[in-house]
């Protein structure tokens, strides 16, 4: 495969194709084991993703996988790296840097994301791993005055010197400022979401124009324009879908190959509908695809459940899942098609 960016890029948002976030911390892995009673010990954590990654949906529906430091350096039960299934199965392995959102100095109830300090050595040893591209996460909240602009700008700064590093290093940076639609309060209606994401994004293209990174060799990762989950009025997939592509529009330069949206807390299938309307309103001036991690496993975890014999059953949850949202990014996913044998 090309090392440029550009194409390491493109291949991320290929037609019909999207990334499956598997980059759970420690912390939020165990969360998720927790809800199928399962120790999050690491092999436990290994035949998890080993039973992902040799899902047949990997070659048709998956363009690229997000890990986790740990699984970037495992091995299947066979010996096989884990990096390896990735790549035979066509995908390109990536790897999340950054360190999590930490309560932000001065700012109540604000976070910040850490990771910038070392990070050059740390991609320099990720390439050589195999990663070709890598993800950092900001998170804004919304609540009563927040978020300030002190939050959104340092947030803003970090993801760009994390974008310029990465493109230093070969790796393509995957950009997400995620306004949050399930924080601690999460009462607000669609539009102060649109509000809050469209301040975001024209921060967020500002700092990466300042630290001159290529936005051609770039993928952002963004929130849907969507009500949060305590809100009384919730907004439909169709208005989710108008507002989210007027965002945007506005505020997302046509040179960027692609947007993975991530799921946040949606429903599996409102965050396959929601996409696949998007793309029914094209032509658009990017690819507008998914890198959700809930919305892409939830189906299979739970079939899983920790044990062997379910193995099977969970692959077919993971792949009727990705082929739904392959579909959504061509827009020709459909409701009768998530009970169709
Ligand atoms: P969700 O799709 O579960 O929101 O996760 C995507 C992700 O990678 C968040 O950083």
């Amino acid at each position: 495969m090309s090392e440029r960016l550009e194409d390491i890029a493109q291949a991320l948002v290929a037609d019909g194709k999207g990334i499956l976030a598997a980059d759970e911390s420690s912390g939020t892995i165990k969360k998720r084991f927790d809800s199928i009673a399962l120790d999050s010990t690491e092999e436990n954590r290994r035949d998890y993703r080993e039973m992902l990654f040799r899902s047949p949906a990997m070659k048709t529906a998956i363009s690229g996988v997000i890990l986790y430091d740990e699984t970037l350096r495992q091995k299947a039960a066979d010996g096989t790296p884990l990096v390896d299934l990735i790549k035979a199965a066509g995908a390109v392995p990536g790897i999340k840097v950054d360190k999590g959102a930490q309560p932000m100095p001065g700012f109540p109830g604000e976070k910040i994301t850490e990771g910038l300090d070392g990070l050059r050595g740390r991609l320099e040893e990720y390439h050589k791993l195999g990663a070709r591209f890598a993800k950092w996460r900001a998170v804004i909240d919304i609540a009563d005055g927040i978020p300030t602009w002190g939050c959104v700008k340092a947030n803003a700064h970090a993801l760009a010197r994390y974008a310029a590093l990465c493109q230093e290093a070969g790796l393509v940076p995957i950009v997400e400022p995620e306004v949050l639609m399930d924080g601690p309060t999460a009462s607000h209606d669609i539009d102060r979401c649109y509000e809050v994401t469209e301040w975001t994004l024209n921060t967020v293209f500002d700092e990466l124009f300042e630290a001159r990174v290529m936005l051609e060799g770039m993928v952002l990762k963004p929130n849907m324009v969507i009500a949060g989950k305590n809100a009384p009025k919730q907004a439909s997939a169709a208005e989710v879908a108008e507002k989210t592509v007027r965002c945007l529009k506005s505020t997302v330069p046509a040179a960027v190959p692609g947007i993975a949206f991530l799921s946040g807390g949606q429903s599996d299938e409102q965050a396959t509908e929601n996409l696949s309307l998007m793309n029914a309103m094209g032509p658009l001036p990017w690819k507008l695809t998914f890198s959700y991690g809930r919305a892409l496993q939830a189906a299979a975890l739970k079939a899983w459940g920790g044990k062997r014999e379910n193995v099977a059953a969970a692959q077919r949850a993971f792949d009727h899942r990705a082929r739904m949202n392959g579909l959504a990014a061509k827009g020709l996913w459909r409701a009768d098609l998530e009970t169709a044998a």
